[in-house]
């Protein structure tokens, strides 16, 4: 879906104990992988608690358009008749992504081994982001690309007639690129090798390994070592979606910031290549408890704590950390801001490529609402005022960025003046329920005229 209508500005205002239990949405990026895998397998795939946000939603619809059939069962279950490695057809219109760039380049992926010619495009934030990243992979593969220039969408895809097998070392770290090229992996013969030099987030080597694929992972000095054969015949699954710890990150973040909070997020996958934020959070001295720890699906999972925390100080966040928690950049700066002293945030160049520039739009906006801080090209620095010394104030500008909106509604829960943004509407591309699950937690978040 290009676009999201007309702007809803929305603010945020102090509020009373956030108390309760926050029950988040499934995961982002397996909710994709699930409709994604699920194409390409023949047979039936289910899947109960998918993300049902316009970005999983458009991977959906992509996947009709590929000769899937995807069908809403209701409550967040979802079955997938798939076609198979190498069965997608030609899609008739143009595959729109909306404002998805995980949609997006996995399904680049997906069908670049394929003898078939798909365009692509998204929003105006999807088609500033740089796609030849993916499709630079992809062309060693035989796929043919031609896009706007800076390798931007909107851009059409001509899949390899006669795939081969690629060796590939990532350049940037990127779950998005690695999947893309284990993706388009599935339908090229022999081995494909992916390489990457820091660990990303792993749903994609779990998942092909849990639909059937031989896939194996080695760490040796130049990275960890990623190794699929390729042409299998993926079996179909069940699929349960845990909770997203990236969406838990805001009602976890804002309890710790709000006076006599205490909430409880049940049921968050805690995977290490996804949980560096809650370390985070641990180290700067945030009540945050994991309880009834447990696994399902084979991934770590517990139920989080999270109470109100009124001597959080600034760390370094280790730069070793990045890729785990790279989602939450946005949201750790405002509790940074709450902090006494000040948070180092270094080697996040990735933040600037992001549905917006994460870097730039939140130094504005926490400027705005007299927050210091300091930035460069893969660094920034908060200057934490403490409890009780966060102006607020300010409009910022979300451009676009779902977690942009959510980040500055959170930090107007504890500011002296209320913290507005121009536009919430992004905000239904990861956590369409925000607004009520952050409101019967005692939130005062209200849509404001523009
Ligand atoms: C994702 C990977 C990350 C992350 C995004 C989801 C995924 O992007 O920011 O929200 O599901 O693979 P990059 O691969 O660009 O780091």
């Amino acid at each position: 879906m290009s676009g999201h209508g007309d702007p809803i500005p929305m603010t945020s205002r102090a509020c009373g104990p956030l108390t309760g239990r926050a029950e988040v949405p499934g995961d982002k990026s397996i909710s994709h992988r699930s409709l994604i895998l699920g194409a390409l397998c023949v047979g039936e795939t289910t899947i109960s608690g998918l993300l049902e946000g316009q970005d999983v939603l458009d991977t959906a619809q992509a996947m009709r358009a590929f000769g899937a059939k995807v069908t809403d069962l209701g409550e967040g279950n979802w079955s997938v008749q798939g076609v198979g490695v190498g069965g997608f057809a030609e899609p008739d219109g143009v595959i729109d992504c909306g404002n998805s760039g995980t949609g997006v380049r996995l399904i680049m992926g997906a069908m670049a081994t394929s003898p078939i010619v798909a365009t692509f495009s998204g929003d105006a934030s999807l088609n500033g982001r740089p796609m030849a990243r993916v499709t630079d992979p992809l062309a060693l593969f035989g796929c043919q690309t031609v896009g706007r220039s800076g390798g931007r969408l909107p851009m059409t895809l001509v899949g390899a007639q006669d795939p081969v097998s690629v060796r590939y070392t990532v350049p940037v770290p990127s779950a998005q690129v690695k999947s893309a090229v284990l993706l388009a992996g599935l339908n090229a013969p022999g081995q494909t090798v992916v390489i990457e030099a820091e660990a990303t987030r792993d749903h994609t080597e779990r998942m092909l390994a849990g639909f059937g694929a031989e896939i194996s992972v080695e760490n040796t000095e130049e990275g960890r070592v990623i190794t699929l054969t390729g042409q299998p015949e993926l079996q179909p699954q069940h699929i349960e979606v845990p909770r997203d710890p990236s969406s838990a990150a805001f009602p976890v973040c804002a309890a710790l910031i709000v006076p006599g909070s205490d909430v409880l997020v049940p049921g968050i996958g805690l995977n290490p290549t996804r949980a560096g934020l809650f370390t985070t959070l641990r180290e700067m001295g945030a009540d945050l408890t994991y309880e009834n720890e447990r696994e399902e699906g084979g991934e770590p999972v517990a139920d989080l704590r999270a109470r109100f925390s009124p001597d959080l100080k600034g760390i370094e966040v280790p730069e070793d950390r990045a890729a785990s928690m790279i989602d939450e950049y946005p949201v750790l700066s405002v509790v940074a801001a709450y902090a006494q002293g000040e948070t180092v945030m270094r080697g996040v160049k990735e933040l600037r490529v992001k549905e917006s520039d994460r870097i730039d739009a939140m130094a504005a906006g926490l400027r705005a609402n007299g927050i210091d801080l300091q930035d460069g090209p893969d660094w920034w620095i908060v200057q934490g005022r403490g409890h009780g010394n966060v102006a607020g104030g300010a409009t910022c500008a979300s451009h676009l960025d779902h977690r942009i909106a959510m980040s500055f509604l959170i930090l107007g829960m504890a500011s002296e003046k209320p913290v507005s943004v121009d536009d919430g509407g992004p905000i239904a591309t990861s956590f369409p329920i925000f607004e009520p699950l952050m409101g019967q937690l005692g939130a005062q978040i209200n849509r404001t005229e523009s």
